[in-house]
């Protein structure tokens, strides 16, 4: 039976006797109480005043951006290579490690704070280098998502595509961001833009080493989106090898991260060729079908790798609980790839900045569920394999954006 508001109302109300019948408690006994209780968490939710135009949810924002998009632009920031195999991998890796908990911790304070490569991140999370697809949601692109990315404490990865320069990007904040290279020039095209980089004042080269050949993405072949196969000459890119890595290190003079690394092999030549960073992805399972989810290779790279270089990953990253089980298999932070699509084609900066801060709610809840002070103590005895349920995709995480996609645009 449905209870009318005045019934409501009324129950809530506390009956007039058992006020009156109140004891009144001396000023000392009130001061006690109030130190034994527990402080108040300001702010239960953990996020900021919310904007007129802003979201609740991460689910929100999929959906906006699902509703925004045109097909076509949809299909490729949401699509993978070929059968799309490996994006499936990159959710069913992650849907098949439950998450371990333990009770009764004081859990109001809680660290998720940690460092790449000595600078600090408030959080384990940073956009990752999503090259010209951000200029085809957004006018700016690179210093939007720069500024939405310090504005929550943390980096961002600008890639070689972004629009309007890398520059841009750079000076478009006050701290130092991570430069993302694809090779597509000689030894002299390399030399003038890792010399750029220098000048623009990035804190690291990111050289992503999974990318000498374009992956056949079919939803892009099939819709007709007219989506270059990269800028330059791609056989630059295809010749790369271990050497030219460890050269670029010396010429650019920072500190190295080689982004696209799967097997602990190729993390023990990374390290043996300078790198001060091993980022475990395989481009959100657009590159070569049919290969392992990305976390399921980190466990062994975070193994070869064995302290001598700090490790990042990414790969279907979608939820805070995702962030948390990569962080149990050693990754220092995560990167996001589709869901920083999403939020920029949802509302541009304050959509990124919103998608972030939703990402720390999202970590902490998960955190103070598991009874977890601190991301330090998070180790691979918080996770337990356990079956898949449904059907992993690049929106399984969202079972509202699922069901929308279930029935026909309107
Ligand atoms: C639209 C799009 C463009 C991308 N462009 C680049 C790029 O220019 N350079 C790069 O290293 N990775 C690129 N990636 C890969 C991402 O950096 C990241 O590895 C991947 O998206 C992570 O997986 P997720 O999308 O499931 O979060 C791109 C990914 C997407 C979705």
């Amino acid at each position: 039976m449905a209870v009318s508001r005045t019934k409501k109302k009324n129950l809530s109300k506390k009956p007039a006797a058992s006020k009156s019948r109140a004891a009144p408690r001396s000023a000392a006994a009130s001061r006690t109480a109030a130190a034994k209780r527990p402080k108040k968490i300001a702010n239960p939710l953990g996020l900021e005043k919310k904007a007129p135009d802003q979201f609740d949810t991460l689910q929100e924002i999929a959906l906006t951006a699902y509703r925004k998009m045109p097909a076509p632009v949809w299909d490729h920031l949401m699509g993978g290579a070929d059968s799309e195999m490996t994006l499936r991998r990159n959710r069913a890796g992650l849907d098949a490690l439950a998450l371990r908990q333990r009770v009764l911790v004081d859990v109001r304070n809680i660290d998720m704070s940690t460092t790449l490569l000595g600078q600090k991140l408030d959080i384990p999370v940073f956009p990752a280098p999503v090259g010209g697809f951000l200029s085809k949601v957004h006018h700016e692109g690179g210093p939007a998502v720069a500024r939405a990315a310090v504005s929550r404490g943390t980096t961002a990865f600008i890639a070689t595509a972004a629009k309007p320069s890398l520059e841009a990007a750079q000076a478009a904040v006050d701290r130092k961001l991570v430069f993302q290279l694809y090779v597509r020039g000689d030894r002299g095209w390399v030399e003038n833009i890792l010399d750029r980089v220098k000048a623009a004042g990035y804190a690291a080269l990111c050289v992503t080493v999974d990318r000498n050949f374009y992956g056949r993405r079919e939803r892009d072949i099939i819709s007709g989106l007219p989506v270059k196969e990269g800028f330059g000459d791609q056989s630059y890119q295809a010749s790369l090898n271990w050497k030219d890595l460890l050269w670029m290190k010396e010429r650019v003079g920072l500190p190295l991260i080689a982004k696209g690394i799967a097997t602990a092999e190729d993390a023990e030549l990374a390290v043996e060729h300078g790198a001060d960073v091993v980022y475990v992805s395989n481009h959100g399972g657009r590159q070569l079908d049919h290969a392992q989810g990305s976390i399921e290779v980190l466990a062994e790279v975070v193994k070869a790798v064995a302290g001598r270089a700090e490790v990042l990953s990414d790969g279907g990253v979608q939820r805070g609980t995702d962030v948390v089980k990569m962080l149990c298999l050693g990754a220092r932070a995560v990167g996001v790839g589709k869901l920083l699509g999403l939020a920029l084609s949802a509302n541009g900066e304050a959509g990124v900045a919103r998608m972030l801060e939703l990402m720390e709610v999202e970590i902490r809840h998960a955190l103070g569920l598991m009874g977890v002070t601190s991301i330090r103590q998070l180790g691979p005895e918080w996770l337990r394999e356990v079956p898949v349920l449904g059907t992993p995709s690049s929106v399984s995480a969202y079972p509202l954006l699922e069901a929308a996609l279930r029935n026909p645009r309107g």
